[in-house]
This record gives C-alpha cells, structure tokens and sequence, in this order.
C-alpha cells in the first residue's frame, strides 16, 4: 500500500531518535494517519469566522447546537443506564427503530428485513460493513463525490479499493455511469455504496432515478453479479424538493433480487441531532431471506460489534428510547426539519435574484441534507477556500475541487452574506 505523507510525518516522528516503535507497527499501524489535513483542518482554519459553514453538525439560528427538547429532557436516566447493552443494541431500542424505519418508509410495511443491529453511530456501522463484507484488494464502488472518510473505513482498515463513477450528468444523477461501473471486470461479488442525501453534496436521487437505480442494480443481479448494496441514510429524512425519492432504496432493494443484499446504514446522529450520542444502525435483507438467515446476519453484526467495541453507549440508547416514546418527538423533529428547509430555500432564493453568481461559480445539483456545493470558475477551490477565511471570515471545506457549504450549521440571516462573500472572493482572485 502507498502511504499517505501524513503517515509517513507520523512514522519518521516515530523513528526519530532510533525509537524502536515503528518496528512493532503492523503494517496497518504503518499506514493509518490522523486526516488532519482534510475537513477537519480546514474546519480547524475556519474557527473564530464570522459565517462558519465547514461543520457537519446543525445549529439554530443563534448558533447553538439544534436539538430536539424531548431528546434534552430525556437526559435524566434512571441508574440502569450504568450498565452494559447488548452488543446488538437494546432491544426496545431495536424494535422502536425498526417501527420508524417502517413509518418513515411506508412501501417496507410488508416486506421482510433483520432487525437494526446497534452499532456506535454510523461511522462504526460503515466499518462493520467493511469487516463484514470486503476482503484485501476487493473492490467498493462509489460515486466520485464522496464522505472522504470511507478511505480509512475501507481502504485503510480493510485494504479496499474505492472504485469511482462520475456521480452527475446534465444535472442529474448519473445511471449510466452506476450501470457502468457494475458491469466493469468479471462476474461475482460486487459491493457498492449509496449515499442519500449524499455528502457533500446534498443530493437525493429523484423518484425516476431511484427506480433506475434499482433497475440496474436488478439486470447485474441477473446477469450472474451478488450485489451487496450498501446504504449511507446517514442525513435521512431531510428532503427538499418534490418529485425527490422520499424513502431510503433499501424500500426497493430490499427484495428486488436473490442475489442482492441490502445494508441499510442509518440512526440518529444527523436525523436526531444527536451527533455525539454515538449510535447507529445495521439492518439487512434479502429477496426470500428466511427468519434464521436474518437472524444469523444480525449475528455476524453483533459480532464484530462484540469484537470491536463491545457494546455502543447505553446510556446513549435509553435516552433515544425515551425521546422515541415521547409524544412530541414527531412535532419537533418537523420544527427542525423546517429551520432547515429554510435555509434551502433561502439559499434557492439568493441563486434567483443573483443570476451574477453564475459567472462566478455553477451550483452543484442538491435537494436535501446538510450540505450543498459550487464549483468555482476560473479559480481553484483551494485558493477560494484561503481568500474566504484570510479577507471574508468565512469558513467553507473544499473536496474534489469543489467548495462544500454546511448551511445546516449557517443562521438563515447569514446564507445571502456567505454567497456574496463567496462571489466576491471568486472575482477577486481571478
Ligand atoms: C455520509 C456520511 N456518513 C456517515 C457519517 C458519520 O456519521 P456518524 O456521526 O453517525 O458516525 C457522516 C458524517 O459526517 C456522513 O457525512
């Protein structure tokens, strides 16, 4: 494997002084780097900005944390919470999971999946993905614009290789492409990865193009392919626009094909503003999966969770059990929904009456989630990213040479400024 040159930084500083420790690294050890130069450097530049839109977490328009008051009231726990959960996750928490899950995806009514399976948040869920189902060298396809933090999770951890497609074309998503790229090499097992709403760049496939999806995911099925199909819902639920796939496509992968294996990836991190909470989700099926087969794949879940981490944070998953109980849960996760709407439509609203931006930067396609980009024009991204912070306080993240905007944690009075500076920042080093 090619080191990364944060790792070969950390490793020389190992090796200083004739230290003997780089010579009990696995090799694993030898590679792995803290990312400290991707998001989360350039968040760390963007501290103290005066417009901060580089953080992938939700903040109310006075810039504290947005949180549900019935998940905040649920905080005071009776002692039981000290102890261990299952490795599988609490399963009153299971179940209630499973019902939203169904509620919040109404065609799953008669379908038959596991039961979710409690990871420590997604992140963890994404890697016991990879445990479970890549071996050294074995392929994961994704779309180009991706959360960089499937390298380590994939690649790092597992020895995958990320295999890209071109996620847009003519400002849609790109089938074509997907079909593409499941039909390249020799038949067998193919693992990809879907993420809606994506990071970064808030987009969810349309209804059209969800149904397209899964038909080309059901042709390399019958073509002679095992398909897992695995599912990021990490921002679930934050859907904009209408005529914008409302489920997750573990609704229709999740019996489209013998040979299909759907892996729904989700919880409450982004959907409950709960980022710090650390729980997730691990839900399978499979066309005509029986009762023990679903349940001998919740077995294999529980136990790398066992392996790994023991047990997610209990505490963590009786305070989401009591909130999920809690009457108001519903009406205040629609209030939440509606500050972000907002800032969508607000940032829709600033793109009308300033038909200018257009000669400054092009609007990737987005419709949902936290986050939406613009690719500059005539400017790298990178030396737009330093203007924004050195002369317009402003903070942004720059991925795959395209500016990434978190207007999720941006008060809605502040958006049109964000896109003034960003235009303004643009002219002025071109
Ligand atoms: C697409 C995507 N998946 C997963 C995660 C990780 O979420 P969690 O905080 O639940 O580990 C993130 C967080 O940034 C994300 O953007």
């Amino acid at each position: 494997m090619n080191l990364n040159p944060l790792a070969i930084a950390l490793n020389a500083d190992l090796s200083a002084n004739g230290g003997a420790v780089m010579q009990m690294l696995s090799e694993k050890g030898k590679a792995i780097f803290f990312p400290s130069k991707g998001i989360l450097g350039q968040g760390g530049e963007a501290k103290g900005s005066a417009i901060n839109a580089t953080i992938g977490t939700a903040l109310e328009d006075d810039g504290s944390p947005l949180t549900l008051p019935c998940v905040q009231k649920a905080l005071n726990l009776p002692k039981k919470a000290f102890l261990y959960a299952p490795s599988s996750g609490d399963p009153d928490l299971r179940d209630a999971w499973k019902n939203q899950i169904i509620r919040k995806n109404p065609s799953l009514a008669n379908k038959t999946f596991s039961r979710p399976v409690v990871t420590s948040a997604l992140t963890h869920a994404i890697s016991c993905a990879g445990y479970l189902f890549l071996d050294k060298g074995d392929k994961i396809i994704i779309p180009n614009l991706y959360w960089d933090n499937y390298e380590l999770a994939f690649c790092n951890a597992y020895g995958a290789k990320i295999a890209t497609y071109n996620m847009f074309r003519n400002g849609g998503f790109d089938v074509t492409a997907l079909e593409k790229a499941l039909a390249k090499g020799k038949k067998g097992k193919k693992v990809l990865l879907l993420n809606f709403p994506n990071n970064p760049t808030g987009y969810t496939a349309t209804e059209r193009e969800a149904n397209l999806i899964a038909d080309v995911i059901k042709k390399s099925a019958e073509d002679g392919n095992q398909i897992v199909a695995i599912l990021d819902d990490a921002y679930f639920g934050l859907v904009y626009e209408q005529g914008v796939f409302l489920e997750s496509l573990f609704s229709k992968l999740v019996d489209i094909h013998e040979n299909v294996l759907a892996v729904k990836l989700d919880g409450p991190t982004k959907e409950d503003y709960v980022w710090g909470f650390r729980v997730g989700f691990m839900t399978f099926g499979f066309k005509g999966a029986t009762a023990a087969q679903l349940k001998a794949l919740e077995q294999k879940a529980a136990g790398v969770v066992r392996g790994n981490i023991s047990n997610a944070p209990n505490i963590s998953q009786k305070i989401l059990l009591q909130a999920y109980m809690s009457p108001e849960y519903i009406e205040e996760k629609k209030q939440k929904y509606a500050t972000l709407k907002k800032r969508y439509d607000v940032i829709r609203n600033v793109f009308a009456e300033h038909p200018e931006y257009k000669d400054a930067f092009e609007a990737m396609p987005f419709n949902s989630g936290y986050f939406m980009c613009v690719k500059p024009k005539g400017v790298e991204a990178e030396n737009v990213r330093k203007e924004l912070i050195a002369h317009y306080s402003t903070g942004v993240i720059v991925l795959s040479g395209l500016i990434r905007i978190a207007f999720s944690a941006v008060p809605t009075d502040k958006l049109p400024m964000l896109f003034d500076n960003l235009y303004k920042a643009i002219l002025a080093i071109r």
